[in-house]
């Protein structure tokens, strides 16, 4: 009896001693700040700070409240992080509630199924499938070859020609894309597809306004388009019963644990392929062009390293993944074009649960912004940081560091890397070896938000 009081009175001090451990950790945890910062005006929040000052407002901000602030942009409650180990951490961390964060605008448009817009089993279903298409087999045996005819084609006849580099650059990470998509088809649907397209982009990064003449309203009806013209596609190959070399084709046929994809989900992951190596890839080539026109010693190294490889082949024959894999040089270009250029700020995510991170209190449903944007100029990082200098990427492993989130890192890294790398490679390839350059009148370009020659980038392209 004694010992039976014994441990009920053990059991009893031990319920009230972790009842009140469990209140502490509530008042402490309760008590926990939210990160240092401003949160603006009601509703604008400090939205308009941030697009008119740019980098300067988050440069500011940080000598002000450091790497880890609060604040209030594009609509959202937003803790940016400028830290690189807690950027590091916040992309690993999808599993523990940080999820991708884009603008609701861009998932609307982009669809449900598309790959930012899901999570867990269903991200990781529709990733394989994509990794599939774009895998460095993949690209050694169907892509390059295809996208070495593109790029011929494409830069066929530039010669004593006026061209606007930016259009051209778009017009080539587009096309060349549809045509990796549907090669057959991608010559007939590209007249009704391009321009539906550059619609629908413009509406993902547009304010969510459903009103006639917004680009938001456009984005949608060319999204209507687009998808039914996808559709189409899709039930016309089903049905043909033919087999093509393609990523439709690939994709229709796609199965993992007898599991195959739905019509829905083909077309929103033809979309995201299109959406996500368009900007990216155009925006990188055309900043190549302007840095290469700039720094006369590294279009020479370039077209140094481009004729070695033309004089080993006869002209007719196309660079394959030997060639493509030695171009280190073409590579240390496109990464210090990247790097200097800018062309993603950051990524976003939001939080499905209330969290600690740093010891500060992150609600559910705050955006956090990785800006990393400041690590590119970092002088420990790269030193002579503002000048354009790809030698530095060839010395250390600089791509192999955990600071480098030019393709982003953790469970989203840019699965798209290689891909988006030979096409840029092959482009810089026929352009060089093939053309020189001048620019015609000044060129503006704007670096924030995104990277763009708002009056077009004019050259005077003639044949070497
Ligand atoms: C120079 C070219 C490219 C750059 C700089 C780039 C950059 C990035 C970055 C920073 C991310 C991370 C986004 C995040 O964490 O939220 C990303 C994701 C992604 N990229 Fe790329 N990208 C490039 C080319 C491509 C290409 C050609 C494709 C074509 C398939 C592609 C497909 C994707 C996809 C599907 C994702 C989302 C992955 C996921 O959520 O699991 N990218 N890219």
């Amino acid at each position: 009896m004694a010992a039976l009081m014994v441990i009920l009175g053990v059991l009893w001090g031990a319920t009230i001693l972790s009842t009140a451990l469990l209140r502490w950790n509530e008042v402490r945890y309760r008590k926990k700040e939210l990160p240092p910062g401003t949160m603006g005006w009601p509703l604008f929040g400090e939205t308009t700070e941030f697009l008119k000052q740019g980098p300067d407002f988050m440069r500011s901000k940080r000598s002000r409240y450091g790497s880890f602030f609060k604040s209030h942009i594009l609509g959202c409650p937003t803790i940016v992080s400028m830290d690189p180990e807690l950027n590091r951490y916040i992309l690993v961390n999808e599993a523990k509630g940080l999820v991708p964060g884009y603008p609701q605008s861009m998932l609307d448009i982009l669809g449900k199924c598309n790959i930012s817009a899901i999570h867990g089993s269903a991200h990781k279903y529709m990733r394989g499938a994509l990794l599939s298409l774009i895998s460095p087999t993949m690209i050694k045996g169907q892509l390059l070859p295809k996208i070495d005819g593109f790029m011929r084609s494409h830069l066929s006849n530039w010669d004593s020609k006026s061209i606007d580099i930016q259009v051209k650059t778009k017009e080539m990470a587009f096309l060349s894309s549809l045509m990796q998509i549907a090669t057959e088809e991608s010559s007939t649907i590209s007249e009704t597809f391009m321009p539906e397209f550059f619609n629908l982009v413009l509406g993902t990064l547009s304010l969510p306004i459903k009103l006639p003449n917004t680009n938001y309203n456009r984005g949608f009806q060319a999204r209507k388009i687009i998808t039914s013209l996808l559709r189409e596609l899709v039930e016309k190959r089903r049905a043909s019963g033919q087999t093509q070399n393609d990523m439709l084709d690939l994709l229709i046929n796609y199965q993992q644990n007898n599991i195959k994809l739905s019509d829905e989900d083909i077309i929103d992951l033809v979309i995201t392929i299109l959406y996500s190596g368009y900007e990216t890839v155009s925006t990188t080539s055309m900043m190549a062009v302007k840095y290469l026109h700039d720094h006369p010693k590294v279009l020479e190294e370039l077209r140094k390293e481009h004729m070695a490889i033309r004089e080993r082949k006869r002209p007719e024959d196309p660079i394959d993944y030997d060639d493509y894999k030695s171009m280190r040089f073409t590579r240390a270009v496109i990464y210090e074009t990247s790097r200097l250029a800018t062309i993603v700020n950051g990524v976003l995510r939001k939080t499905t649960r209330d969290m600690e991170i740093k010891g500060y209190m992150i609600s559910r449903g705050w955006r956090i912004y990785v800006y990393t944007r400041e690590v590119n100029y970092d002088p420990l990082l790269y030193p002579d940081p503002l000048s354009f200098n790809p030698w530095r990427w060839l010395e250390s492993g600089l791509e192999n560091q955990n600071h480098f989130l030019i393709f982003g890192g953790g469970t989203r890294q840019c699965p798209g890397k290689e891909l988006g790398l030979a096409e840029i490679s092959t482009f810089l390839h026929y352009f060089v070896t093939q053309y020189k350059w001048e620019e015609v009148g000044g060129i503006t370009i704007m670096k924030f938000p995104r990277v763009e020659a708002p009056n077009g980038f004019h050259i005077r392209v003639s044949a070497r």
